[in-house]
């Protein structure tokens, strides 16, 4: 069986921010597959924002490229949709004019017809549907909780059918229970829309239970640390038990284990042991 084309495709990726002396990325090289659920995980400060910043064509890279279906990516375009933590939502809009935005820009340019914009209000409906917003669709971000807002802005970012969705963190400000229910969704979601996801986590569990593969990047300078395609069933075939399940858990071990390596926390705790020792040395007053 032949391997399925990649969808993005990051060769000798490098970014380093003017006035840095260390890139936050260096040498990436990663194809992600049409259709991939894919995680990227690492210590804080390994370049995770950055590399979604890039595909998503908000930065510019230092060195190498990223090519979307063989184009080369040299801004954002509406076959890419980003979601932040921090929901982003335009306040002085409701739930439904905020996930028709983008929408109504284009039919008040002119470069919708009136059959795309009929099947874009039959789209936003269906949307808010599926997303249980239907009773506060003329509510305003403020009204809302935040999974509420979260899931707004997922549904505005799926709007306009993106073949690709970017996430940082998407889940990262909200209560565990709320987060597990926003797994479910996701992963439903994913299976009817058929994006390409790159979904950027701190959360390991997240990370394993989502995607079909996840890469762990090292910081300093951010670089592939590993990519670790998980004997799992397909995303879309997943199901909540799986979390407690050893395959997942052992998963979850190895990945976790490979952020610890990279992170820089052991080298941490040989400072807090040289603290303790300093501590227990001090003379009693
Ligand atoms: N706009 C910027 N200007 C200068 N340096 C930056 C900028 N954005 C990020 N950096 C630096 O680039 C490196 C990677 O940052 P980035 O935000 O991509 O990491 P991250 O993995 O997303 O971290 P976190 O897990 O904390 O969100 C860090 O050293 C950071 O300080
Ligand atoms: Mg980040």
């Amino acid at each position: 069986m032949t391997a399925p084309a990649p969808c993005i495709r990051i060769a000798g990726l490098g970014k380093t921010y003017p006035g840095q002396s260390l890139p936050a990325l260096q040498a990436i090289d990663l194809d992600v597959a049409q259709g991939e659920f894919l995680a990227l995980v690492g210590a804080s400060g390994c370049g995770k924002s950055t590399l979604l910043r890039l595909i998503a064509g908000l930065e510019a890279p230092t060195s190498g490229g990223i090519w979307l279906n063989d184009v080369p990516v040299i801004g954002p375009g509406p076959e890419r949709a980003v979601v932040f933590q921090d929901y982003s939502l335009y306040p002085w809009l409701t739930v439904m004019e905020n996930v028709r935005f983008c929408r109504s820009l284009r039919v008040h340019t002119g470069n919708a017809s009136d059959s795309q914009a009929a099947s874009a209000v039959e789209r936003s409906y269906a949307l808010l549907d599926v997303m249980g917003l239907d009773a506060v669709r003329n509510h305003y971000p403020n009204q809302l909780s935040g999974g509420m807002r979260q899931r707004v802005a997922i549904a505005r970012a799926l709007m306009a059918q993106p073949r690709v969705l970017l996430m940082d963190e998407p889940f990262g400000a909200l209560d565990a229970q709320t987060r597990e229910v926003m797994h479910e969704l996701i992963l439903r979601l994913f299976e009817i829309e058929r994006s390409t996801i790159v979904f950027v986590t701190h959360d390991v569990e997240e990370a394993v239970y989502l995607a079909s593969r996840v890469v762990v990047l090292a910081p300093h300078p951010g670089r592939v640390d590993g990519v670790h395609a998980l004997s799992l069933p397909p995303p879309g075939e997943r199901h909540p038990d799986l979390k407690l399940a050893p395959e997942l858990l052992q998963w979850k071990k190895i990945v976790l284990e490979r952020i610890r390596a990279t992170s820089g926390v052991q080298h941490d705790l040989d400072k807090l042991n040289r603290l303790a020792e300093l501590s227990r040395r001090r003379t009693p007053t």
